[in-house]
């Protein structure tokens, strides 16, 4: 591609900051938003007020670009399709850095570059980036609009579909200028896809930059720049990069803890209301239980949803840790959603949608692997090509990219908790931790104490799934699944972790799950899904001693009895399936935690070293 002339280029802008909103009084913001437009060179700025008015405007515009494809009315009311380009389906793990003034800061699992270096590489990239494009401002709070966990970021951006899907996943809008006030706090997000249109050039559909991407964090600044990608966690600065990525340093710095993990709460048929966070690797069902409808037998229990995938959780006056969802919408997986498993989350996907890389029904409306037991006769595929049944079973085409995906408001959730919003968060009973495993993790164990549940967090591993650009299925540890979105050194936020316990007086139980172990024949043992309500309901007893647990060589663990069966028929011999130990398993899977703690070196945490011995011991050769 040309790159265009920054001098001429800076003419098609002459300093177009003169006309943002007399409403900006924030100076800092303003000469940073100057000095980046004149870097980028983008022939328009347009400041976005997060209204109704401006989301329609922007969407029908995308329409007209063939950026989005409107979806049947009747069908699927105010709600698109956008289709990536195909090198543009992920997250990049492999682009993303954590540029800390030190490498030892980055630590061994993220990728580190000089913050020097790397600054002359984006400044190299991002001169005249947004040439012949607009440059979009973004003002969004993560968290309530001025609460005190609350954070505002701005972000800068090239892509209307990025604007358009932070209006819906974050608080986005003119009243956040109202808290910045002429000097507030704000990250500032950076984001360009890194395709400059030359003059006359027409654009694609989704621009983005094969060549070159960067998913770059300055922790000590505070800074996000992004370059290159269009889809997701690339592009959308506020939710794996500055609420998971940024805000562990900060939580680190402030004593918190920003965390992959969904936000549920319970209610016992007595009415008494327990909350809990579970963290999960990306696309192992995080927004199926955040969503979860308890199964027959257990329809007197009820699950509401404050979050699905990221917590800010913060030690409280009343001696608990405090929760909040930092994010207002839902940026979930759709293959595998369905009547079936997540009833609550078809229903948020009625209206006002925006689905990307699904397939298009011939009716104008959406459809992806595991949404129906049949699929239609005939679809337009994720890339846009016709598709049929047959050619699925020669070729093994899918119709839907495995990591298509739905962005979504939370407020449109049926099951939408009515604390989701309180600025104070509410109070967490539990840490659950679970991982994508064929074999080896049981269904559920207790850890004995805040450190083993520590140790349990921080060894998790994990089959990679198609969230993150690479190879699928393989295990891989994934700590607190947090590997891709930890901002610093991960033994550091092993001590964080072993620290936080001293700021509350009723520190959370914690648990490990797996709802994804598989029998001889290949097939997964546990039924999952509201069934999980089970293992959920075990928890919440524990939590309130009342459940009981035998010690296993792994931790606490619950014998058949212990579990509520009602309405499920699942007999002794499976649920030893679902639970077995195996010392040979175990022997490999603790080999996998020594590798682990080789690369923390002087970082691994003392009590790790005498947890791993004792776990030695109980699992023999
Ligand atoms: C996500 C992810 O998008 O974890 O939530 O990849
Ligand atoms: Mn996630």
């Amino acid at each position: 591609m040309n790159r265009p002339d920054p001098v001429s280029a800076l003419t098609v802008s002459a300093d177009p900051v003169i006309k943002a909103p007399s409403y900006i009084r924030h100076e800092r913001l303003l000469n940073w938003v100057r000095d980046f437009a004149r870097r980028t060179s983008p022939s328009n700025i347009v400041w976005c007020d997060g209204s109704e008015a401006e989301y329609d405007r922007l969407c029908a515009a995308m329409v007209g670009t063939g950026t989005l494809v409107r979806l049947n009315a009747e069908k699927r009311p105010n709600s698109y399709l956008a289709r990536s380009d195909p090198s543009d389906v992920a997250r990049v793990e492999d682009r993303t850095f954590i540029c800390s003034n030190r490498e030892e800061d980055a630590g061994p699992t993220n990728n580190w570059v000089a913050p020097a270096e790397m600054r002359k590489t984006l400044e190299q990239l991002f001169e005249g980036s947004m040439h012949g494009r607009t440059l979009y401002v973004i003002p969004f709070s993560m968290g309530p609009l001025g609460s005190p966990i609350a954070h505002i970021g701005v972000q800068l951006t090239d892509s209307p579909y990025v604007v358009a899907s932070m209006k819906l996943m974050t608080r986005m809008g003119r009243s956040v200028y109202d808290v910045l006030g002429p000097d507030g706090v704000f990250v500032p997000c950076v984001h360009s896809v890194g395709a400059p249109l030359a003059e006359g050039e027409k654009d694609v559909a989704w621009p983005c930059n094969s060549e070159h991407k960067y998913i770059v964090h300055f922790p000590e600044t505070r800074e996000i720049w992004s370059y290159g990608s269009g889809y997701g966690g690339n592009a959308l600065l506020g939710k794996k990069c500055f609420a998971l990525r940024i805000a562990s340093v900060m939580g680190r710095d402030e004593g918190w803890l920003a965390e992959h993990m969904l936000i549920l709460g319970v209610t016992s048929p007595e009415g008494r209301k327990t909350y809990v966070t579970a963290a999960f690797p990306s696309a192992c069902g995080k927004t199926n239980f955040a969503m979860l409808i308890p199964p027959q037998g257990l329809d007197s229990w009820k699950v509401t949803t404050i979050g699905d995938d990221i917590a800010w959780i913060k030690p409280h006056a009343d001696g608990c840790f405090h929760a909040i969802n930092p994010e207002a919408g839902y940026f979930g997986v759709a293959p595998g959603t369905s009547y079936e498993s997540n009833p609550n989350a078809m229903e948020t996907l009625k209206r006002n949608v925006i689905f990307t890389n699904v397939a298009l029904t011939d009716d104008g409306d959406v459809w992806w692997e595991g949404m129906t037991r049949e699929p239609p006769a005939h679809l337009i595929d994720w890339r846009g090509e016709s598709w049929t049944p047959e050619l699925a079973r020669e070729t093994g085409r899918k119709a839907a990219h495995p990591n298509a995906r739905f962005t979504v408001s939370a407020t449109q959730c049926p099951s939408l908790d009515p604390e989701w919003d309180n600025p104070a968060g509410v109070p967490i009973s539990a840490f659950i931790f679970g991982a994508r495993r064929s074999d080896t993790v049981p269904l559920v164990v207790e850890a004995a104490n805040w450190e083993d549940g520590v140790y349990k967090a921080a060894t998790m591993g994990s089959e990679t799934t198609a969230a993150a650009a690479g190879k699928v299925g393989e295990v891989r540890r994934d700590p607190f699944a947090m590997l891709p979105f930890c901002g610093y050194h991960i033994g550091d936020y092993f001590a964080h972790w072993l620290a936080m316990v001293k700021t509350v007086k009723n520190p959370p139980r914690i648990f490990n799950v797996n709802w994804f172990r598989t029998d001889q024949s290949g097939k997964f043992a546990w039924p999952g899904f509201g069934q999980n309500m089970r293992v959920l309901k075990w928890i919440i007893e524990r939590c309130q001693g009342k459940a009981h647990a035998v010690q296993t060589p792994l931790g606490l663990q619950p014998e058949y009895a212990d579990l509520d069966w009602r309405g499920l028929e699942f007999g002794p011999e499976r649920f030893a399936t679902v639970m077995r130990l195996d010392d040979a398993r175990w022997q490999s899977e603790l080999a996998a935690h020594d590798e682990l703690f080789a690369k923390l070196g002087a970082k691994q945490p003392p009590v790790f070293a005498a947890q791993r011995r004792q776990l030695g011991a109980r699992f023999p050769v």
